[in-house]
């Protein structure tokens, strides 16, 4: 049986979208298991508040507030993890906003809001991470994309379709980095309670929410933030290690069903 309480020992990550839900969670499992992090996102507080306790727990930290739309920030935080860690070895890509609405009243701006965010963002941060994550042991980029990438549904047009490009930009850069030893994968969640829905501002009870939800997904519940960090804790590790292009649902069974 393999020992992995250190399996990313001298493995530095870079988790976007790491101020709550799934990235938070990821940041905390991947710290846990050795790996030096950097956390990014645009609120600095939760960033601080997440650092000093990776820091409690005898981990390693930092924080780089920024937008993920930003050139300039995709470039920074790739930076700065190469010289606080010496180098990358893991990118989750998963800083994401999500936004509902009949297509004859989405503007164009919740439009690029949308694309910009879930889909050109992971691509900036990509671009300026490949050169460092070529030809490195265990190199590996994970997306953290949707059961919204793999079917379609009403009400959800850019958000499906960002989801859906995330997915085959998984698929495109796998290919494209495979002679260079750097596995590229993503996952694919139903809904997991976060501040996703709640930050869209349209989603009043968000109990009540989750309840209608649990029907939606055919093993009756939700997913919560562990359930994600859990599958890519093993996709970035060296477990998966013949694992790339991937596309993994974690949706308690909703991509089979018609249900809404
Ligand atoms: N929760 C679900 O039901 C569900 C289902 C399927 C897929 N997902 C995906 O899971 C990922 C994580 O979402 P979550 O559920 O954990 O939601 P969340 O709690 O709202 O987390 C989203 C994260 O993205 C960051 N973010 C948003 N816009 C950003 C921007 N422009 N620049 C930088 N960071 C930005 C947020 O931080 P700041 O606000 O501080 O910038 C936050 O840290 C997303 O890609 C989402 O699409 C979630």
């Amino acid at each position: 049986m393999t020992d992995v309480t250190r399996e990313f020992e001298g493995r530095p990550a870079l988790v976007t979208g790491a101020s709550s839900g799934i990235g938070r969670q990821v940041a905390l499992t991947l710290a846990s298991l050795g790996a030096p992090v950097t956390l990014t996102a645009r609120r600095a507080e939760p960033l601080d508040l997440l650092v000093s306790e990776i820091r409690g727990a005898g981990g390693e930290a930092q924080a780089v507030v920024g937008d993920v739309r930003e050139e300039r920030h995709a470039a920074e935080a790739v930076r700065r993890t190469v010289d606080a860690y010496g180098g990358l070895t893991i990118l989750v890509n998963n800083a994401g906003v999500i936004g509902a609405g009949p297509v004859e009243s989405t503007t164009t701006e919740e439009w690029d809001r949308i694309l910009d965010v879930d889909l050109k963002g992971p691509f900036l941060i990509c671009r300026a991470a490949v050169p460092h994550l070529k030809d490195r042991p265990g190199a590996t980029i994970l997306n953290v994309s949707s059961v919204t990438g793999r079917r379609p549904y009403p009400n959800l047009a850019p958000y499906c379709v960002a989801k859906a490009g995330l997915d085959m930009l998984t698929k495109c850069l796998a290919l494209e980095l495979a002679p260079h030893g750097v596995r590229v994968n993503a996952i694919n969640p139903g809904v997991v309670r976060s501040n996703l829905h709640t930050a869209t501002g349209t989603v009043p009870d968000y109990e009540a929410f989750l309840t209608r939800c649990k029907e939606t997904h055919p093993l009756g519940f939700v997913g919560q933030p562990e359930d994600a960090a859990e599958l890519i804790a093993f996709l970035v590790s060296d477990r998966a290690r013949w694992i790339t292009g991937g596309l993994f649902p974690l949706d308690g069974g909703r991509e089979l069903t018609s249900l809404r």
